[in-house]
């Protein structure tokens, strides 16, 4: 475990216009560290800029696509002439779907992946010559609980955070002699903008918990674990005892999912 300090960390975030992402981009800016931040909506990202203005840590807004192979080399070309390293990457933005797998067009499947795993992996291959360069340099894939015990009618989500969490597992132990860490953090439902901007919603299939995190709550707890250089975390109670349950007795975690889940 390598510790971290985030006064006068050099950052990039993605989907940082809504949720998790704003979070932590203001806690981050709000403890000194200096950050890039991106997404498509341009006009939620400049007043994020501009609610950070007072803060210790300077940020920058850069608008676009990050499944744009053409804006990923953008981010990269500002990082550069602003920094020339690049000591934290946050691969944040992400999108879900709901409904049953056989039914679905296949265009959700790629929908997903598309966001959630390849953009953040190939953003990752064309951050490392930056990262290589950083100070105690961290990549931070945000998945989630479904990435380590899927649910019925999300599979295209739960196989994207199942993919991003093997890589991380992959990545992590690849990159440890060079000294970069890999952060995955799982959260459990938060109150974002998440459910209301899936790619798809099938009729009649409900999403989302009564009891739902904040998204301050999981930027803390982020920002915790990238401090003191954690290589994983799962963020609540009930997303722990799903994951042990499934580890420890997967035949009684799969009967009740089955039988209970939405
Ligand atoms: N909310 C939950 O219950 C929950 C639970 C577990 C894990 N997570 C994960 O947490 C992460 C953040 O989600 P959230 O809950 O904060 O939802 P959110 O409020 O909908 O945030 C998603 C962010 O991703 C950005 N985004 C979407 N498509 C993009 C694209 N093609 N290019 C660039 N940016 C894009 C969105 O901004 P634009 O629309 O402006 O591009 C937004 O800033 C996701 O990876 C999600 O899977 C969420």
């Amino acid at each position: 475990m390598r510790r971290r300090s985030i006064q006068g960390m050099r950052g990039l975030i993605t989907g940082a216009s809504s949720g998790i992402g704003r979070e932590l981009a203001q806690q981050l800016a709000a403890a000194g560290a200096h950050l890039l931040v991106t997404a498509r909506r341009a006009e939620p990202l400049d007043s994020l800029v501009e609610s950070s203005q007072d803060l210790p840590g300077q940020m920058v807004a850069m608008a676009g696509d990050v499944t744009d192979p053409g804006h990923r080399t953008r981010l990269c070309d500002a990082v550069q002439q602003r920094w020339a390293a690049l000591d934290l990457l946050v691969n944040n933005a992400g999108v879900g779907a709901v409904g049953p797998f056989a039914e679905a067009d296949p265009e959700r499947l790629r929908g997903v992946f598309e966001l959630n795993f390849f953009a953040a992996v190939e953003l990752i291959r064309e951050t490392m010559p930056l990262l290589r360069t950083g100070q105690t340099p961290v990549i931070v894939n945000i998945g989630s609980v479904l990435g380590h015990r899927a649910v019925p009618c999300k599979s295209e989500y739960c196989a994207s955070k199942f993919a991003l969490h093997g890589f991380s597992d992959s990545l992590r132990a690849e990159l440890a002699p060079e000294g970069i860490g890999v952060l995955l953090v799982s959260p459990s439902t938060t109150r974002t903008e998440f459910f209301d901007r899936l790619l798809e919603r099938a009729d009649g299939v409900t999403a989302g918990a009564p009891r739902a995190a904040s998204a301050a709550s999981v930027a803390r707890h982020t920002i915790r674990a990238i401090r003191r250089g954690r290589d994983e975390i799962i963020l609540t109670p009930g997303g722990k005892l799903l994951v042990w349950l499934d580890r420890l007795w997967p035949t009684l975690a799969n009967r009740l999912i089955a039988r209970y889940a939405p």
